[in-house]
């Protein structure tokens, strides 16, 4: 590996092999998503807390300091929306020259397995690789499931995260699922997971996560179910405990009712 892309992984994965990304790229296909309107303002309380954040350009210039900013990880792909024929049908929306112009320590790109596009985005991700890596920037692969939740299950993102890696990603995003250990162990670069939809329990959230570290992810792209909950702060922190520390479902939980109960929001 030459010493740009090097660099960049360093900027995005800790010393410790471990991430905590925090993605606010949503509105690229779902518009003013709840507490998201602003994103400026949504980070604002957490990205301390972060190591890395996933967003679109637009975003980035319109609400994110340059000045003082965590590595940014550019979304490039996108092109749908939710209320059109079918948000497999993505495309590249951002060329390398842009996000070297925006210094990104690395670019993210769906892919949509099993659907009517999965050709169109898997040589999406393949360009994207051939370009990206001519450059020394590092592709994160994000292993889309459209609408479809119910595809979450360790066959099928391990197939997704299997492809993604062969055909270049050096991280894969997928899911957390049971007997996640089979995702991870087939895929041969490192595993992040996506948190989606806000879930009722964050007891739940702390569980997922805690397993999937277990079991060979080396961090999160997490979003929802940190800036939509009512205690942001005390959520990331939490998660990050468990990412950075090692600290157990349960440590995470009671460090979350400390910090909501010490901090407040
Ligand atoms: C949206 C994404 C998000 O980055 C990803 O799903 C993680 O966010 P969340 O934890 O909210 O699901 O790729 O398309």
């Amino acid at each position: 590996m030459d010493w740009g892309i090097k660099n960049r992984l360093s900027q995005l994965i800790k010393t410790n092999g471990r991430c905590m990304f925090l993605p606010i790229d949503h509105g690229y296909f779902q518009g003013p998503t709840s507490k998201l309107e602003r994103p400026g303002e949504t980070i604002k309380p957490i990205i301390d807390y972060a190591d890395a954040l996933f967003c679109t350009r637009g975003v980035l210039r319109a609400s994110i300091n340059p000045e003082n900013s965590k590595p940014i990880i550019l979304r490039v792909s996108g092109g749908t929306s939710m209320v059109g024929k079918d948000l497999a049908n993505e495309g590249l929306t951002t060329s390398i020259e842009e996000a070297i112009r925006l210094n990104a320590s690395g670019v993210g790109i769906s892919v949509f397995i099993g659907s009517d596009y999965e050709k169109e985005t898997l040589l999406n991700l393949s360009k994207l690789v051939d370009e990206a890596e001519r450059y020394g920037i590092p592709v994160m692969a994000v292993t889309a499931v459209g609408r479809e939740m119910e595809k979450r299950d360790a066959r099928y993102l391990a197939l997704c995260c299997r492809i993604a890696a062969e055909l270049g990603a050096r991280v894969v995003k997928t899911y957390w699922c049971e007997n996640f250990e089979k995702v991870t162990d087939g895929c041969p670069v490192p595993v992040v997971m996506a948190g989606g939809p806000k879930v009722n329990s964050d007891l739940e959230v702390f569980e997922f996560v805690s397993d999937g570290m277990k079991k060979g992810a080396i961090g999160v792209n997490l979003g929802r179910n940190i800036w939509q909950n009512e205690y942001p702060v005390a959520m990331i922190r939490a998660l990050r405990a468990i990412i950075h520390e090692d600290a157990t479902a349960k440590q995470a939980n009671d460090l979350f009712n400390t910090v909501k109960s010490e901090k407040g929001k």
